[in-house]
């Protein structure tokens, strides 16, 4: 069974009670999702492995740690997961960036595929697969469908907000991946809507309804 880390960082908790709030507009709301972004990536990175090596500082010689060897790549299922990027890339600024364009089938709530856009070593790399929202898990499990087909070994998910629902599927379908999550809800409504989540991510970030 993949392993699930559900945050409580309170700054986290407080970030995530104020995007829920439907009186919150597009810019908050797009900043906000930015900045609970940046503060699980902190979260999600702990486990990062170092290598000592020997550096000058003005003064003198000295060691120091920097990340060993493993590249990081940071890939938003389009388009919600867009919103957690610049968040991301804040902490691990030498990330690459892929994309993967999915929606959501509105009668059969299943994932549809547009676009897929990875960097060429993706093999090699750490990834760090993010969307706001694991709702019926449909969108996130091909998404990591797509990304082992493509010699992806290494993959992390890191969401928002989870349903119950989306989070097993994810681990039944994929074990392998580790799975942070902001906040673990309590249902699916009959629109396949986390309750009480946020409404629709998309929609909110980019203010389309
Ligand atoms: C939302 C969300 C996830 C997906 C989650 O995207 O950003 O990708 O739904 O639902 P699931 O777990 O049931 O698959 P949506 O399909 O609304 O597309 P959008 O981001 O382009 O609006
Ligand atoms: N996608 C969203 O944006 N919100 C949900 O609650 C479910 C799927």
């Amino acid at each position: 069974m993949s392993e699930v880390v559900v945050m409580e960082h309170p700054l986290i908790k407080h970030k995530i009670g104020l995007v829920r709030n439907v009186e919150t507009g597009s810019k908050d709301f797009r900043e906000l999702i930015s900045e609970v972004a940046m503060l699980m990536c902190y979260e999600a990175t702990r486990d990062l492995k170092l290598q000592d090596i020997t550096i000058d500082t003005p003064i003198c010689e000295t060691v120091v740690q920097q990340l060993r060897g493993k590249k990081l790549a940071i890939v938003p299922i389009l388009r919600a997961g867009l919103g957690m990027v610049d968040g991301m890339l804040a902490m691990i600024p030498a990330a690459k960036v892929g994309h993967i364009g999915l929606y959501r089938d509105e009668k059969t709530h299943e994932p549809i595929e547009y676009y897929c856009k990875l960097p060429e070593d993706i093999p090699e790399r750490e990834i760090f697969l993010v969307d706001p929202m694991l709702a019926t898990g449909g969108s996130a499990s091909a998404a990591v469908t797509l990304l082992k087909r493509r010699g992806a070994k290494n993959i992390r998910f890191m969401c928002i907000i989870a349903a119950p629902e989306g989070l097993a599927r994810l681990q039944q379908e994929h074990p392998d991946v580790k799975i942070y999550i902001g906040v673990l809800d309590k249902y699916l409504n009959e629109n396949k809507y986390i309750v009480p989540g946020l409404g629709d991510a998309g929609d909110r970030i980019f203010g389309t309804k």
